[in-house]
């Protein structure tokens, strides 16, 4: 009997909805081809701990429009030892794997290129809400988190408008301000602070209160989780305008939610390229997305590459304030 290729999926770092359509592509994809798939539960912690199950077509059935990730997710420090590397790469050639696909964000990406560098194919796929990997228009997940915090955003600004308060609220996205910029330009809120651009507090609470002389009833603010905390900068607001502001975290709510269209079609799009780079030869690379092409770079071309915040579109949102 001929043995089949096997093909590894983890899902690794937090969690971002649409990783399980990618997770479904890659099996789908991979079993029409005759590939043999497996899962791995808790990401690189269920490689150092031998976690492996095996993914049929109906495995990933129902899954396509669920947020979280039903393979788990963690983050493990043990796999950054070299002993924790050593005992996922022994598990994984024990088991004959012959691809690794790993779904997340750059750390996640770090483990994919270490493995590779032991021998194991790997591949990434950008599964991250915060969109900032390199060399990609988007990652996985982050449009689904635009429209949770634009959702959020507009039930603020009700309670907000009775009230005639001021809302700061504050955004994921660690340093990038992605997030809190085009959900902003969504929502049409009053300031964004976001890590890429220097605040100026004194400039916000200036153009916040001339918006209420002219008769406006609430304010919003999205800061960037990079450029500093709600309750800092509502504090420092409040003493500037003598307006009564309020604090929101929107925390992990961003994370959770069913994946927008968007982002279903995008991973499922990633998840079938996986399967046709393995079919030419070509491993050790991260997928993405660049001007709607599903393009890939090596693991060391996108630690090389940094990403920037779309300057345009802030320009844009100075405009429309
Ligand atoms: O990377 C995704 C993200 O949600 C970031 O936006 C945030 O800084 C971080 O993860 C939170 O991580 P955790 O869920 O481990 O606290």
């Amino acid at each position: 009997m001929i043995s089949l290729k096997k093909i590894a999926i983890l899902t690794s770092g937090g969690d971002s909805q649409g990783m399980n359509s990618a997770v479904r592509a890659v099996a789908r994809t991979g079993l029409a081809n005759n590939f043999e798939i497996f899962g791995v539960k808790k990401g690189f912690k269920g490689l150092i701990n031998n976690d492996f199950i095996r993914l049929g077509s109906k495995e990933v059935s129902d899954i396509l429009y669920r947020g979280g990730t039903f393979l788990q997710s963690a983050r493990s420090e043990e796999f950054k030892t070299p002993e924790g590397q050593a005992q996922a790469v022994e598990n994984l050639k024990a088991k004959g794997i012959d691809y690794l696909v790993v779904i997340g964000g750059d750390g996640s990406y770090k483990g994919a290129q270490a493995l590779e560098r032991h021998g194991i194919k790997s591949f990434g796929i950008p599964g991250t809400i915060d969109n900032d990997i390199p060399l990609t228009d988007y990652t996985i997940g982050f449009d689904t988190t635009l429209n949770v915090v634009t959702d959020a955003v507009g039930n603020l600004r009700d309670t907000m408008s009775s009230h005639e308060r001021v809302s700061v609220i504050e955004a994921m996205g660690r340093n990038c301000g992605d997030i809190a910029l085009q959900a902003g330009i969504a929502s049409g809120v009053d300031a964004i602070l976001i890590p890429e651009i220097e605040p100026n507090i004194k400039q916000t609470a200036a153009s916040i209160k001339k918006g209420f002389e002219r008769g406006k009833s609430h304010s919003i603010i999205i800061v960037a989780e990079g450029a500093g905390k709600a309750e800092d900068v509502a504090k420092q607001l409040k003493e500037l305008t003598g307006l009564d502001t309020r604090p929101t975290v929107l925390g992990h709510i961003q994370r959770g939610g069913t994946p927008s269209a968007f982002d279903r079609v995008f991973s499922s799009r990633l998840g079938h390229q996986v399967i046709e780079l393995i079919q030419q030869g070509i491993t050790g690379v991260g997928l993405g997305m660049e001007n709607n092409k599903i393009t890939y770079h090596s693991f060391e071309e996108i630690f090389n590459s940094k990403t920037e915040i779309n300057e345009q579109l802030y320009h844009i949102f100075e405009d429309l304030v």
